[in-house]
């Protein structure tokens, strides 16, 4: 059977900060017919994440393209491959069966075929929608969960300062951290950001970095004592000003430093004098290589959510010819929270 697949791709490489004109909507005739001892898996996607680090692999040259299968260069035409959920069409794979629901790398299109089912996961919903298992319990969450309590290494009562708080990742991070038992300050772009993650996720205080004008003397008021430990997801002057106010022995964990994926003039330069004085472990880390941390990730998550200890924050937008508007905005801040888009009405 074959069927008329819709994909989104980008028209040439991009550097800068990406636009409409950068992408286009494709077709194409798509068989979905499996033939015979094939162990390919058709998918259909329900739910696409839509991720920063995307941005890095649709220029023409980034460092980050060589460092992991996640990272390759996207070429112009092709169909980009992201995290997402789906149902099965057809399977040739002993572990998939027609309708089965699945997780795992499938595409920014209406169908997928998956080479040999590499990479993709029956999924049990245990009884949450179906987007939790894009954000919250899929990748975002792991990131957050993996990146504080594995790299940060955190005790009970230090302070943790958290950037890009309300996004996917930082607003999981604030809650998990607040959970342990942290003293939690997020930084975010808007007023109304500042006012979720104090009134809604619990943050003990949070600002807005674009009303400030000295990162330094900002992160000074608001962590007086200095600061033990920061989840980077923005780099450049944050980090500096975070490593400025870091305590002895502080931790920064950079899991991404958005703002210079899109700007390459912008690049941080911390005080290393203060890194060495002041013995600060900055560790770069991917969520990919936190595998091992991933049941019980799960399972600790999955209690926060059903004691409605922690809050899924969501921000999906509908129609694959969305994605490249929900992409774009995320290097402006129009997302609160994991931004998803929804490809198909078709399940629930
Ligand atoms: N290491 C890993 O394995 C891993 C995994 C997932 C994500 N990440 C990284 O983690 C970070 C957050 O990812 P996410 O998926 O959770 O995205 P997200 O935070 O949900 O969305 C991006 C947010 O970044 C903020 N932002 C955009 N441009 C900025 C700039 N120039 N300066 C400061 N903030 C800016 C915006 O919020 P504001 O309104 O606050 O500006 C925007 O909403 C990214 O750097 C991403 O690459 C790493």
């Amino acid at each position: 059977m074959e069927v008329t697949n819709k994909y989104i791709a980008i028209r040439s490489h991009i550097d800068g900060a990406p636009q409409e004109s950068d992408f286009e909507l494709k077709t194409e005739a798509l068989s979905v017919s499996i033939e015979p001892g094939c162990n390919d898996v058709v998918v259909k996607t329900l739910y696409v994440s839509i991720d920063p680090y995307q941005i890095n692999r649709m220029k023409k040259f980034s460092s980050s393209q060589k460092t992991s299968t996640f990272a390759v260069a996207i070429n112009p035409g092709q169909a980009i491959d992201a995290f997402g959920v789906g149902r099965v069409v057809a399977s040739g794979h002993p572990g998939f069966e027609k309708d089965d629901l699945v997780a795992g790398v499938i595409s920014w299109g209406e169908y997928s075929i998956v080479r040999g089912g590499n990479m993709l996961n029956k999924l049990d919903s245990m009884g949450f929608p179906l987007s939790y298992h894009v954000g919250i319990l899929g990748f975002s969450g792991l990131t957050a969960y993996g990146g504080f309590f594995h790299i940060c290494n955190p005790k009970k009562g230090e302070k943790v300062f958290v950037s890009a708080a309300s996004g996917s990742v930082g607003n999981l991070v604030g809650q998990y951290a607040k959970l342990f038992g942290c003293y939690v300050v997020g930084c975010a772009g808007s007023q109304k950001k500042v006012e979720l993650l104090k009134e809604k996720l619990g943050f003990d205080d949070a600002f807005n970095y674009k009303e400030e004008t000295d990162l330094k003397s900002t992160l000074k008021r608001y962590f007086p004592e200095g600061i033990d430990i920061y989840f980077d997801n923005v780099g450049a002057e944050m980090l500096e000003a975070a490593v400025a106010n870091m305590n002895t022995y502080g931790r920064v964990a950079v899991c991404g430093v958005i703002s210079e994926y899109t700007d390459t003039k912008k690049r941080a330069a911390p005080d290393m004098i203060d890194v060495v004085y002041k013995r600060i472990k900055i560790h770069g880390f991917l969520a990919g290589d936190l595998m091992n941390l991933y049941a019980d990730f799960l399972s600790t998550t999955i209690d926060y959510l059903r004691t409605g200890k922690i809050q899924a924050i969501e921000d999906i937008s509908h129609g694959l010819e969305n994605v490249p508007s929900a992409f774009i905005g995320l290097f402006c801040g129009d997302n609160v929270g994991k931004k998803i888009v929804k490809v198909t009405d078709d399940y629930n």
